[in-house]
């Protein structure tokens, strides 16, 4: 069971994605946060993506999916995994769609999460997380107890470095060029494409995603 997670920078596929995991304990594979952990040890894949991070491009296709494939390899096989920021060109939903059958996976869902720019450019810009833990905050929405402290380990909460006001333009516009296209292919694939309103307080986010996943996944069930 695979689901995609999709949506511009910000909108919250990583707080919903986390929240919906843990409910339904699947796994989550967030691009992002791999290859952060891949620049914060130093391997060769961190080294060749920093520089596209820091200035808010795609990593190359090639390097994401090699990665993809080796943790979609490493999952056992009944779990159900989430995946966040993945794929996020055409390139990498071919891709995705060559390597599931290998690993007897299917995306049954495609959780599309939408919010204007300013509400993402708010929320990026509030955001902080936490190194040691992975937990994210907002400095507006969802506020650490003691600020600038990770309520889980007690460490420095930090700044992602993409998050800088004029990376974050680019991010979006790298968006709309290269990963909103997806919208229109999966709305042609045979998994389900359903919407979600994201400019809504997190919880009522996470419930209507919960909800409408819920029913789709009972309804493919049904179906099969
Ligand atoms: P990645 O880490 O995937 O960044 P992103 O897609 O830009 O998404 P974000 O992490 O910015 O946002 P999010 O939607 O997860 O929001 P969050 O839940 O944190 O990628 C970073 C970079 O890695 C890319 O630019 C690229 O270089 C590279 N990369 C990654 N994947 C790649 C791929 N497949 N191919 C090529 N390159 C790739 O929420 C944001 C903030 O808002 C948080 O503070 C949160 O607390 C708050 N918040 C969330 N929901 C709400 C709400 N409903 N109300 C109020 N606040 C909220």
């Amino acid at each position: 069971m695979v689901v995609v997670l999709l949506g511009p920078p910000g909108v919250g596929k990583g707080t919903q994605g986390a929240r919906l995991a843990e409910g339904l304990g699947w796994e989550r594979l967030a691009t992002g946060d791999l290859l952060r952990q891949a620049r914060r040890e130093g391997t060769a894949l961190g080294r060749e993506a920093e520089g596209f991070m820091d200035k808010g491009e795609l990593v190359p296709d090639d390097l994401i999916v090699r990665m993809m494939e080796e943790r979609l390899d490493s999952l056992g096989p009944e779990d159900g995994v989430f995946l966040d920021g993945f794929p996020r060109t055409r390139a990498q939903a071919e891709a995705l769609e060559r390597m599931l059958p290998r690993v007897g996976r299917k995306v049954r869902a495609v959780l599309l999460f939408e919010a204007p720019d300013e509400v993402l450019v708010k929320r990026i810009s509030g955001r902080r997380h936490s190194p040691d833990s992975g937990r994210v905050y907002n400095v507006h929405f969802d506020p650490p107890q003691r600020e600038g402290i990770c309520d889980e380990t007690g460490t420095p909460l930090v700044h992602r470095e993409d998050d800088r006001p004029e990376t974050v333009e680019r991010r979006l516009v790298v968006y709309r060029e290269q990963t909103a296209p997806l919208i229109a292919y999966y709305a042609e694939h045979e998994a389900p494409l359903l919407t979600v309103d994201a400019d809504r307080p997190i919880d009522e986010v996470q419930e209507n995603a919960r909800r409408v996943l819920t029913e789709a996944l009972e309804q493919s069930e049904g179906a099969q």
